[in-house]
């Protein structure tokens, strides 16, 4: 053992057969150089060698912890099994280790210890650490991240790819925060005339709108640039109240001015023809779409309608453009009211999904709040001979170079104004001055790659400090999802979404017969609903595509939201019912004898590894498979470990477990944005 003692240690994050790692110290001091973490444990390994504290595979017969000395290279003298079978000689040479036995296999000792003794650690600690367990010590250093999700466009409907954001961004924030980071997490809106000029160009073709509109698609597919005009003046809105005034200063600004009043002197006709207030407050969104859909059909008509040639544009284009006038000069007041209410109200009601889905943000920002920033951006980029001007086309481009091709980032378009991804970088650089961050992610679809490519790869030419140690994880992908629709038809508003979920829980609900324990309120079937479709995505891992179905979604068997929280509601009617002292926390871990006791702890206390594993992946798969088995373990126990009507001390022992079971449960939920329910 003085040799043993004296092995040089190696840092080793290696795990065998899903074995948890535990912590190794360095010889001679007690620094720890690996991230295990059940601090607990610090003072009974005392031996300075290499080892691991590992869980043999999870067999439910025959759980067991180990420590593991790895790397003895030579046989060393006198470690024999004869040893290794003599308990008493171990237990005292690395006292005060509760070792059972001992065995060598392919130069590593293995020291197995007590099961109770770990249980009573783990118990301990998780009783202990509470809402905080699984997350102490995980990070070396706090550092600010900004996160940045959900992203849609205002005024038009969220799609999957939105919801996704929101529900990936959420969880990622939620979990550096309970590792300790601070986390700035950001909704950035997409201008709201993009979408409306979305459906303008597929609707009406309007030849002088539509040319500059089509131009942006190509350039990226993801056209938020379009409403540069627009945008500035969402932005001023938010801090002012008189928003009017500052609307008519930016818009002369613009150099595309009469594109947006055409836009929105179309939405105005068409809110004056077909909306009422009353929807309005009611669904915004819908609303706001229905309107668009109308007053573009009404426009493709007159221009049909106009003659041989069909290129005239009728009336309600001819007035959309007097009303943009009218806006221009300041002598629209009533348009512009209108047009911040819109906006008003459409963030208004995000807030609302959001709070159902259990989403925050610390800020909302727009695009636009970046326009006036990227042409100051563009005028650096000239200063430093960055920005270079394609011949033929007159467009501002930046070379960057990627591992296989060089990319011309186009950063400005031929007549001077600015694009989506200029407006990108302005924010980027805007918001580490505000915020100080030491990484940033944006969560957001796959096919966006190029985007954030471009975004990358124009920052390090700006020679931007942070992105040298974070630049991989700025874009965090993911796929799309196939099938998300609603019974009513294609376009799917968030809102849809969850009332479906909603309403196909309750139903469920109410068909399985667990009436004794169903509460089945409004509230409950609504929480149901948000978990079943946060766990349906998390489940998988981000780049997958997938086909979202109802039936897995809303099942009571298999993976599914549903279970997880069903896991927690029963937990909390047997603690409730166990007639014990359910605060108590004195208990003695030999009365956990059982295998599914055991077995139980032992995947309670390998939460934090996955929390880790989550942390370096970003992967939220990892904790959703790990709450699945879980659950499963819970169900185990749960069937064969009963606490009421047993003798005291065997009762209290198993309390333990379903309360640490429970903690650990509700953790990750919480953290994947589910609110545990105690009963349903
Ligand atoms: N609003 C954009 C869209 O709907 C997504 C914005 C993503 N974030 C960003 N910083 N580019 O496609």
């Amino acid at each position: 053992f003085a040799k043993l003692a004296s092995l040089k240690p190696i840092i080793n994050h290696g795990k065998t057969n899903g074995l948890k790692v535990i912590k190794f110290l360095r010889s001679g001091n007690k620094e720890v150089t690996q991230s295990g973490r059940t601090e607990a444990l610090e003072d009974i390994l005392t031996a300075n060698i290499k080892y691991r504290l590992v869980t043999k595979k999870t067999r439910l017969q025959d759980p067991q912890f180990y420590i593991s000395v790895s790397d003895v290279k030579e046989t060393i003298p006198g470690l024999n099994q004869t040893l290794f079978s003599d308990n008493q000689a171990i237990s005292q040479e690395l006292h005060p280790l509760p070792i059972d036995y001992a065995d060598e296999t392919n130069g590593r000792i293995n020291f197995f210890i007590k099961p109770c003794y770990l249980c009573n650690i783990i118990l301990k600690k998780v009783l202990s650490e509470g809402d905080t367990y699984g997350y102490h010590g995980i990070i070396k250093d706090k550092q600010t991240i900004l996160v940045e999700y959900s992203s849609p466009n205002i005024a038009k409907p969220f799609h999957a790819g939105h919801l996704r954001s929101a529900i990936i961004g959420n969880f990622i924030s939620n979990l550096y925060e309970a590792v300790g980071h601070k986390v700035i997490r950001i909704n950035y809106l997409g201008d709201w005339g993009t979408q409306y000029g979305k459906c303008i160009t597929r609707s009406t073709h309007t030849s002088d709108w539509g040319t500059q509109y089509g131009k942006c698609i190509t350039q990226s597919t993801h056209t938020s640039d379009w409403g540069t005009q627009y945008g500035k003046c969402i932005t001023q809105s938010t801090h002012t109240s008189d928003w009017g005034t500052q609307y008519g200063k930016c818009i002369t600004q613009s150099t595309h001015t009469s594109d947006w009043g055409t836009q929105y002197g179309l939405l105005a006709q068409g809110f004056n023809k077909y909306g009422n207030k009353e929807d309005l407050n009611k669904d915004p969104m819908k609303h706001l779409y229905m309107v668009y859909v109308k007053i573009n059909e009404d426009v493709a008509k007159e221009q049909q309608n106009s003659g041989p040639d069909k290129h005239e544009k009728g009336e309600t284009h001819r007035k959309s453009l007097e009303i943009f006038r009218n806006m221009e000069q300041g002598t629209a007041s009533e348009d512009l009211q209108l047009w911040k209410h819109f906006r008003d109200i459409s963030i208004e009601k995000y807030r609302e999904v959001y709070e159902r889905l259990n989403i925050k943000f610390t800020d909302y920002e727009g695009e636009s709040m970046y326009s006036k920033k990227s042409l100051e951006l563009i005028e650096e980029l000239k200063q430093r001979d960055l920005l270079h001007i394609d011949d033929t086309t007159g467009k501002g481009y930046i070379d960057i170079e990627d591992e296989k091709d060089n990319i011309k980032a186009v950063v400005q378009k031929s007549d001077g104004s600015t694009l989506y991804l200029t407006r990108d970088i302005a924010a980027v650089l805007d918001r580490h001055k505000r915020y100080n961050f030491d990484r940033t992610h944006y969560v957001v679809e796959d096919g966006q790659d190029l985007h954030f490519k471009m975004l990358k790869g124009i920052l390090q030419k700006l020679n931007v400090p942070w992105i040298q140690r974070y630049g991989d994880q700025i874009h965090i992908r993911f796929g799309r999802i196939s099938n998300l629709s609603t019974r009513k038809g294609k376009a799917v508003f968030l809102d849809d979404i969850l009332n479906e979920a909603k309403r196909k829980d309750n139903k469920t609900i109410h068909s399985k017969q667990t009436s004794k324990e169903v509460d089945s309120t409004e509230t409950v079937a609504d929480i149901l609903g948000v978990s079943s479709i946060i766990v349906q995505d998390l489940k998988e891992k981000r780049l997958n595509t997938y086909k979202f179905s109802w039936d897995k979604v809303l099942s009571f068997k298999g993976d599914s939201g549903i279970v997880l929280q069903y896991a927690h509601a029963r937990l909390c009617s047997l603690i409730d019912q166990c007639g014990c002292d359910i605060h108590s926390t004195d208990f003695d871990t030999k009365y956990l004898t059982e295998p599914e006791a055991i077995q139980l702890i032992l995947h309670i206390a390998s939460y934090e590894d996955t929390v880790d594993k989550c942390l370096t992946s970003l992967e939220a798969c990892h904790l959703v498979h790990y709450l699945f088995s879980l659950s499963k373990f819970i169900s185990v126990a749960h069937r064969n470990l009963k606490v009421k009507d047993q003798p005291k001390e065997i009762a209290q022992a198993r309390l333990q477990v379903f309360k640490c079971a429970k903690t650990t449960l509700a953790n990750g939920m919480t953290l994947l944005g589910i609110t545990p329910l105690d009963k349903m």
